[in-house]
């Protein structure tokens, strides 16, 4: 049976991958989740797998090289898939110190025990082991309103200190596959979005938001552009690189979705208007008139575009759900976990953990 050792799997895409990873595989793998349970970690996320017996979760921060050489020292791991991260553009101009020791020392850490564990006598790497490091599109900067795309040689241009430290980790990586041969893959992915979000994305923020009748904060002019991907596909696309991928090769993964925010916000709005039933008291506050223009967020990036082309040509992965469909799942999504939203919005889903495993 192959084990998986998943870093973040508390987070947005982590759940959704062990997710995706049981529903596909289900008892034919093993997966230990690594989580420091940040505020962006909630074990709620994971709720109905947590009792699976092929299904360990160990709360640890990457940064600590004891408790990771000792997950890797107690079992034999086959693949690493590594979200753990900061992952919040507007965070990491507050205080981006964090995101250098979490995104950059952390996945240091993460390369050295991997490295130790997985390294023979003479310097050669047990057969059939992988790592893949997920990475994002910011990586590669800003491009223009005019067009252009990131490709998988598109040279690194970072500009927050989230993207600067994203940049920072994807090198260290680069750099252990170049120096000692380390059996790696990384994905440079676009914006994802879907279920178990933390509302302090757009996504999940204008839901959330526009369902209590609040502003919707709309940064600068609002023509800033993303390329959104359902998050369920991103993880397909994870699965399918350390499948099928050449080692060390870097993969995009991309939705061609590419939308302005005051784009998605209208859609959003429609959406909702839609979906809700005319008695439910949540209509009347779901309103274009909350659309609220703000300061512009710091060294705002215009526009995000992959090409995924290479994923789409070496490896047949494509997005299978539209963003019409996508949308409305995450909405519907929404709709059928107020309980999760609350928690998350009031901070009672940190407690879930300490009543789990007594440790207040
Ligand atoms: P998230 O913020 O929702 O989750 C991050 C998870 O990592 C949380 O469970 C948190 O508790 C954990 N974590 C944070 N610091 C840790 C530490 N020091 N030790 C152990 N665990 C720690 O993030 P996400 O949106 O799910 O993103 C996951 C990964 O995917 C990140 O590496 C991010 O850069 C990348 N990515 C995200 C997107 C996106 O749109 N969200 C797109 C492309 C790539
Ligand atoms: O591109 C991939 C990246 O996408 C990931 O690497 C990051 O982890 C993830 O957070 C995301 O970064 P963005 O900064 O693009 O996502 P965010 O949801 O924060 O913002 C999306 C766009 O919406 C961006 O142009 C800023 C704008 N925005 C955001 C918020 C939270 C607003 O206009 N208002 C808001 O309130």
């Amino acid at each position: 049976m192959r084990t998986y050792l998943v870093t973040g799997g508390a987070g947005f895409i982590g759940s959704n991958y062990i997710h995706y990873m049981f529903k596909k595989y289900d008892k034919e793998i093993r997966i230990i989740n690594v989580d420091a349970l940040t505020y962006a970690g909630n074990l709620e996320n994971l709720k109905d797998i947590e009792k699976r017996d092929n299904y360990t979760f160990v709360k640890a921060d990457i940064c600590d090289k004891e408790a990771i050489s000792r997950v890797f020292a107690e079992n034999d791991i086959d693949r690493v898939v590594h979200f753990a991260a900061e992952s919040h553009v507007d965070r990491s101009i507050k205080h981006p110190e964090v995101f250098v020791q979490t995104n950059v020392l952390g996945t240091a850490v993460m390369l050295n025990c991997a490295k130790a564990a997985w390294e023979l006598p003479d310097g050669s790497f047990k057969a059939d082991k992988k790592f893949l490091h997920v990475s994002t599109d910011e990586v590669y900067g800003s491009l223009s309103e005019d067009g252009g795309y990131f490709y998988e040689t598109t040279p690194y241009a970072p500009h927050s200190p989230y993207s600067a430290s994203k940049a920072g980790s994807d090198m260290l990586v680069k750099a252990y596959m170049d120096t000692y041969h380390f059996p790696a893959n990384i994905t440079n992915c676009s914006n994802n979005y879907g279920p178990y979000q933390f509302p302090e994305k757009l996504i999940p923020l204008i839901i959330n938001n526009a369902l209590q009748g609040k502003k919707l904060p709309v940064y600068g002019d609002g023509r800033n552009v993303r390329d959104w991907l359902y998050v369920e596909d991103h993880a397909k696309a994870i699965d399918m690189v350390q499948e099928k991928g050449r080692l060390f090769e870097t993969y995009n993964v991309g939705g061609h979705n590419e939308k302005q925010n005051i784009e998605i916000i209208h859609i959003i709005l429609d959406t909702l208007q839609e979906m809700l039933p005319d008695d439910d008291p949540r209509k009347a506050l779901v309103s274009e008139d909350l659309i609220t223009y703000v300061e512009d967020r710091k060294g705002h990036d215009r526009r995000y575009a992959i090409a995924p082309d290479k994923i789409k040509a070496e490896i047949g992965w494509e997005p299978e759900t539209c963003f019409k469909d996508g949308i409305k799942k995450t909405i519907a999504w929404f709709f059928e976990h107020e309980e999760w939203l609350k928690n998350v919005t009031s901070g009672d889903y940190q407690k879930y953990y300490e009543d789990m495993y007594h440790t207040k």
